[in-house]
């Protein structure tokens, strides 16, 4: 089968065409002709073997952890899924594997795609909006009426988060760039600051819940605008967020938590269970073909995606 793959660690010209054997399949994976992926930051860190929360993958290595496609061979063991069903799913990340024509996965990480989002666009949601959900709710404990920031709103992770967390009736204020502005107040947004132009995130009341994908600004600035109770959840710990995680239960009833996205497909069942309610869609910021795979991860690198980074498999 035709896949992406980089021999070692390096830059993204290492990532090269490959044609290489279909992976084997276990008695509970489905084998995915896939469709689509997406490109994560996690994928070009692992390449850079940079991530801090996970081991570094075995080379040499096919990326990309989000798929979707139509389900062409199941193993023994599996109940949920059949021949031709149409899926999205999300791949360990050190497994990786989403970049290539076929791809193997466990049953448990896959779930039906939504019916109201085309297929191909389906590969945007799992491992940014399983990271959205799974943090506001499991981390945030995220409950209606609540005021919730929301920072880095436009990105993968941060746009389907201002969309859950209005689906679970918060009042959202979002932060970004000047470019996005116009964008997250489209996605429900009740208020935007743009952080080039204001260093104050402080809003009408104080926020019950944090929630920072960008971890550019020192944790001492949210600590000024929460609530007493509040929760600041970050997808990237650093020393001083891992030293007040450690000491906030000592000395106050605000607590620091750390994102480490879980590839559930319950929670997938979720994610598309508002999709079909109309709450939730991917915005797509660009479409690179698989071959173009290095291109998109230089795109990415970048830093400044309004939404997702959408692969077309074939
Ligand atoms: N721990 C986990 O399980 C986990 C899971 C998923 C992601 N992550 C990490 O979370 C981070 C975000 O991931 P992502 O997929 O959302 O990235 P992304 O799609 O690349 O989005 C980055 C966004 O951040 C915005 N941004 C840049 N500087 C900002 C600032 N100072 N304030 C507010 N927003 C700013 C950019 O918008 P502008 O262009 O407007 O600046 C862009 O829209 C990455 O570091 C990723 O590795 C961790």
């Amino acid at each position: 089968m035709h896949a992406m793959q980089y021999p070692s660690a390096g830059h993204p010209d290492s990532i090269v065409a490959v044609d290489v054997p279909k992976p084997n399949l276990s008695s509970t994976q489905l084998l995915v002709k896939v469709a689509a992926s997406s490109v994560n930051p996690v994928d070009w860190k692992l390449r850079r073997m940079q991530s801090m929360f996970y081991r570094p993958v075995t080379f040499p290595s096919i990326p990309g952890s989000d798929l979707s496609g139509e389900v062409s061979a199941v193993g023994m063991a599996v109940r949920g899924f059949k021949l031709g069903d149409r899926v999205f799913a999300m791949t360990p990340v050190t497994t990786g594997g989403a970049n290539a024509e076929f791809c193997a996965v466990d049953e448990t990480m896959a779930a039906h795609a939504p019916s109201n989002v085309p297929l191909q666009a389906s590969a945007a949601i799992p491992l940014a909006g399983l990271t959205a959900l799974q943090s506001l709710r499991d981390l945030g404990g995220l409950v209606s009426g609540q005021h919730v920031l929301i920072v880095g709103a436009s990105g993968g992770v941060g746009h389907f988060a201002v969309q859950i967390a209005k689906s679970y009736g918060a009042h959202v204020t979002a932060v970004c760039g000047p470019r996005h502005v116009e964008m997250v107040r489209a996605l429900g947004a009740d208020a935007v600051i743009d952080y080039t132009r204001q260093s104050d995130f402080r809003g009408d009341s104080p926020y019950e819940l944090v929630f920072d994908t960008a971890v550019r600004t020192p944790l001492k600035e949210f600590l000024r605008v929460m609530a007493p109770a509040g929760v600041y959840v970050s997808t990237l710990p650093d020393v001083p967020r891992i030293v007040a995680a450690t000491f906030f239960p000592l000395l106050s009833r605000r607590r620091v938590r750390f994102s480490r996205v879980r590839p559930r497909g319950s929670d997938l069942e979720v994610l598309r269970t508002l999709c079909d309610a109309g709450k939730l869609k991917p915005t797509i910021d660009k479409t690179f073909t698989l071959d173009d795979l290095g291109a998109a991860h230089t795109y990415s690198q970048q830093g400044h995606a309004g939404g997702k980074i959408l692969i077309l498999n074939y």
